[in-house]
């Protein structure tokens, strides 16, 4: 085949619909009697570019095909000569089982299109709103889906979004895990079938946020195209890439339905969760940034504005369930000298519990330990000029409690089947208003009276059986009361700041970070191992969400011993806290711990906030930058024993073309400075010191 490129005036374009950002564009074609079709989502390309012939009018119809063949669309539909994955699997009692949608509007306003889809016949409306920020490249995609037949509609499935993949994408990048090892990275090759993630857990689970990145050939850390999708949400989960008949991929995301979870009555609407997809022209480092910037601005921080996050001590692994008031006011003494902010009461203060096995839902101050409850030691916290906060599970009943000698029925649970516990617990049903509100009035109640500024919010298990008052499946509607309950409580006390916690990183997810400040991104503390685990969280989500804390020298979870640095630079990544029995410490060791917090508090406002950017080098060495573009902090790990005499030169991508000024920080330490050219940086590298 040959073909000859000339400059020429051609007859009518195809209707494009476009969304630009800053380096990537997004082109819908616009054909009667079907959704939208796909026809690029990738490089920017100019206003008001010229796209040749329509995508159909383009191709011949292939032998053994349908005349009117059903291409790749914004929303394809299930058996009417689409193939592919369906975006949505629904019937009517066995009827309206074949979908064919039509577009019946599409409105485009700055930055936005929305794209209004109608069956008739099977009575169906799905509204698609595309909305392309400029400023980061991230496309947020919601969907909506009204029955509006006579007759009850049965969801089986209902893809959040559909998009597009090139031909030739080479592999996704996603992550699995469990507790204390979330964020395991794994790649997997592209081929020619289907790729396919899902999560039935009931929570988002310790795999990580629900999403993954795909890279082209070439794609790196730091160049070459790259795409990232998430799912805001915080429960079951599918996510599946397919190969298409014209060499692209589709890339669906939603939400994972138990059977018979979703039926509409006639003019009732499924909102799907929001997605966040995006493409970088600057590898998976540019999806990690794009993100970041996406998720902060779905945020809502206390008084409107992140403040700088305040260094935390939690009591949990330096006391387990070992409470003595005089021990933790004399934690909270020496907390607040190493230059601690805010102090965490972790599990094992309410009423009767003393270990794993009772007590949860009996929300009262366990008055044995506490005998004049807990203000004595919260205005302690106070004077010492810290916050206080206090550990939560509200989800959870263990069956040796009060709450659930009176009321049995409010856990989640099928009738004939045995109630399963998971670390002695049940989970509490929290779609029966009774249950929210009575949660809602006891947290409330314990913020209120305590001055409570801060709640670590636990859950410590996966849904199973998660059945409702009716004896039916209740995930999304679990999901959808917690998020409620939270809001609810924020509501109430707009200065409070919620952690997120499931047995460590088990809630991490784009829906939870727009109502929660922190997240426990493991139970998991050991510092060689975080910086994986902590390179996976920021992929998605920006650092100054990621709680990381520095523990004691010989992490629990893997009996690994760290020095103190080494524990503080990659805890600094992220929003720090501090972990042991600090009151342990002798005076010089307690004297580098606050030199490494008062370091910390130094670079925070350019560790969170700013632009991220990661990677590794030769010889065991992995980085993190974090800046504003004129100033950055770099921070440089060995994880292994170096095989080379010396190490190469550290090039720099994120510099720009002016003069820096460098110098080595240690506590206390200014080491001489030395001038260099950001090109030579850039491209050159940075001599990295011995060690
Ligand atoms: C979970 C959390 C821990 C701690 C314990 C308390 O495992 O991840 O950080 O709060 O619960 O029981």
């Amino acid at each position: 085949m040959l073909f000859c490129a000339a400059m020429t005036m051609n007859g009518p374009d195809p209707v494009l619909h476009m969304l630009h950002g800053r380096h990537t564009s997004l082109v819908l074609e616009q054909v009667p009697g079907q959704p939208p079709l796909w026809r690029h989502w990738g490089a920017r390309l100019p206003d008001g570019v010229a796209s040749g012939p329509g995508l159909i009018a383009s191709r011949p119809v292939p032998t053994f095909s349908l005349d009117a063949p059903v291409p790749f669309s914004l929303f394809p539909g299930f058996g009417l000569g689409w193939y592919g994955q369906s975006a949505l699997l629904a019937h009517r009692n066995g009827r309206d089982f074949a979908q064919g949608f039509a577009t019946s509007n599409l409105a485009a306003e700055p930055g936005r299109l929305i794209c209004t889809l109608d069956d008739e016949v099977a009575g169906i409306r799905v509204v698609v709103e595309l909305a392309l920020d400029a400023g980061t490249d991230v496309l947020t995609v919601r969907t909506r889906l009204t029955n509006r037949g006579s007759q009850p509609l049965a969801i089986q499935w209902l893809a959040a979004a559909v998009l597009p993949l090139p031909a030739g994408a080479l592999a996704v990048r996603h992550h699995h895990g469990r507790h204390n090892r979330e964020f395991a990275e794994a790649v997997d090759a592209l081929g020619h079938g289907i790729w396919l993630r899902e999560n039935r857990r009931g929570l988002t689970g310790h795999d990580g946020v629900p999403g993954a990145v795909v890279m082209m050939p070439g794609a790196t850390e730091q160049a070459g195209t790259a795409y990232g999708a998430q799912l805001a949400w915080s429960g079951n989960s599918r996510q599946c890439i397919e190969w298409l008949d014209d060499g692209r991929y589709q890339w669906q995301l939603g939400e994972f339905l138990a059977p018979g979870e979703v039926v509409l009555a006639p003019g009732e609407t499924l909102a799907a969760p929001d997605v966040l997809a995006t493409c970088s022209l600057a590898g998976s480092g540019g999806v990690a940034r794009n993100f970041h910037g996406a998720v902060r601005r779905r945020q809502a921080w206390p008084g409107g504005a992140m403040r700088p996050r305040p260094v935390l001590i939690n009591t949990w692994e330096g006391f387990y369930f070992d409470h003595d008031p005089a021990r933790l006011m004399a934690l909270a003494d020496a907390a607040a000298e190493v230059g601690i902010e805010r102090f965490v009461l972790d599990d094992g203060w309410f009423a009767g519990r003393r270990d794993d096995r009772r007590a949860l839902g009996d929300w009262w101050v366990d008055t044995g330990i506490y005998p004049d409850g807990l203000r004595p030691l919260a205005d302690h916290v106070r004077r010492r000029g810290m916050e206080f906060g206090l550990w939560v599970e509200p989800e959870m009943v263990n069956p040796h409690s009060d709450l659930f000698r009176a009321y049995p029925e409010w856990a989640l649970q099928l009738p004939g089947r045995p109630l399963a516990t998971a670390r002695n617990q049940l989970v509490l049903d929290l779609t029966r208003p009774a249950v929210a509100d009575h949660l809602f009035e006891r947290l409330s109640a314990l913020v209120g009276d305590l001055g409570v500024a801060y709640l670590k919010w636990d859950h410590n298990r996966d849904l199973a059986p998660a059945g409702d008052a009716a004896a039916r499946a209740a995930y999304r509607r679990q999901v959808l009361a917690n998020w409620q309950l939270m809001d609810r409580l924020r509501a109430a006390h707009p200065q409070l700041e919620i952690e997120s916690c499931a047995g460590g990183g088990g809630r991490i997810d784009a829906g939870m970070a727009a109502r929660v400040q922190r997240f426990w991104a493991s139970d998991c503390i050991d510092a060689l191992l975080r910086i994986g685990l902590q390179r996976g969280f920021q992929q998605f989500l920006p650092p100054e969400l990621m709680g990381a804390h520095i523990g004691a020298a010989r992490c629990h979870t893997t009996g690994r011993v760290f020095t103190l640095g080494f524990q503080a630079l990659v805890a600094m990544q992220g929003h720090l806290g501090v972990e042991q029995d600090i009151t342990r410490m002798d005076s010089t060791e307690r004297a580098k711990l606050a030199g490494w917090i008062g370091l910390y508090k130094q670079y925070r406002h350019l560790l969170h906030g700013g632009e991220v950017w990661r990677g590794t080098a030769g010889d065991g060495v992995a980085w993190h930058a974090a800046g504003n573009g004129l100033e950055w902090l770099l921070i440089l790990y060995r994880t292994a024993v170096m095989e080379q005499r010396h190490t190469s030169p550290l090039p720099l991508p994120f510099l720009g073309t002016g003069r820096y000024d460098i110098a080595e920080i240690r506590p206390g330490e200014t080491r001489p400075h030395q001038l260099y050219d950001g090109a030579w940086l850039a491209h050159a590298g940075l001599p990295i010191p011995p060690g």
